[in-house]
């Protein structure tokens, strides 16, 4: 039985997972999670959580559980973990193939100030002069902002932090997307915000943030995406399923 391994924890890994259900529904799925988001939205076929423990441990797992295909569709920014699938599977000697989304595309009337980390970012911040941020960065991100003591922070995240955020001055928005650019507008609006700080993420369901503030003239902070390890990549779920009925048809 051909058997697979998805690298997941994004949206595209879910639609994935159901592509391949419903074309090929005699393949073995298995989806890997990291285990950081407590309510994780998931497809069809089986599902798995935590670390494996390195590239050697990924390693064993491809050779230890017969996986023939391994697919990494974890998000642009999870770089660490696309380095260990592209090694590990160099190792074990089984296909991969890294799915990553779009960028959204910088259109005109677009404020983009392109940076390279959240330190960056903050120094951009200071630059604008920025008063009302709405922050669409992680936790681990902000300790880089700490020194913008007179900024106001509206920080919107899946699920509550662990640890408290770190700024005298923010509102906290709990809510998973998608979100409607009229939500975004709104959200803008009413926090008088006056620069969105934002991970070059690109995809579908948070798309609508950027094109509020486009349309509200608001500057966008856009943290650059790390560098991806080489070999195949696709952009859309049907190239990956191209592209593994293609490999696995000549095994
Ligand atoms: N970074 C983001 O902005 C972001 C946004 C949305 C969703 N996510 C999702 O959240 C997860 C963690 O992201 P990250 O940026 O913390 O990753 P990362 O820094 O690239 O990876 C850190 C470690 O977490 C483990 N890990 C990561 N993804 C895993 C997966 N799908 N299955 C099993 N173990 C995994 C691996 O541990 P071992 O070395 O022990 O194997 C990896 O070395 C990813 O699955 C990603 O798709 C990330």
């Amino acid at each position: 039985m051909t058997r697979l391994l998805i690298l997941g924890g994004t949206t595209e890994a879910v639609a994935l997972a159901q592509a391949l259900h419903d074309q090929h529904p005699q393949w073995d799925l298995v989806t890997s999670l990291a285990g950081v988001t407590r309510a994780p939205v998931t497809g069809p076929g089986r599902q798995r959580q935590g670390g494996f423990g390195g590239v050697a441990g990924l390693a064993d797992y491809l050779r230890d559980e017969g996986i023939d295909g391994l697919i990494d569709a974890t998000h642009p920014f999870a770089a660490t973990m696309a380095g260990h699938a592209e090694q590990a599977a160099r190792q074990a000697d089984v296909a991969r193939i890294k799915l990553v989304r779009p960028m959204w595309p910088c259109q005109s009337g677009d404020h983009w100030v392109a940076v390279d980390s959240p330190a960056g970012a903050s120094q951009a911040l200071q630059e604008l002069g920025a008063r009302s941020v709405f922050m669409t960065l992680g936790r681990r991100d902000l300790d880089a902002f700490t020194g913008l003591t007179d900024t106001r922070f509206t920080v919107r995240m899946i699920e509550p932090p662990d640890e408290t955020l770190p700024f005298s001055r923010a509102d906290l928005i709990l809510a998973r997307g998608p979100f409607t650019v009229e939500d975004e507008e709104t959200l803008i609006r009413d926090h008088g915000i006056d620069a969105l700080v934002t991970k070059a993420s690109g995809g579908a369901a948070t798309h609508a943030k950027v094109i509020a503030a486009r349309n509200l003239s608001v500057p966008v902070v856009m943290v650059a995406r790390p560098e991806m390890p080489g070999g195949p990549a696709a952009e859309s779920v049907e190239e990956v399923v191209a592209w593994l009925e293609s490999v696995l048809h000549e095994r």
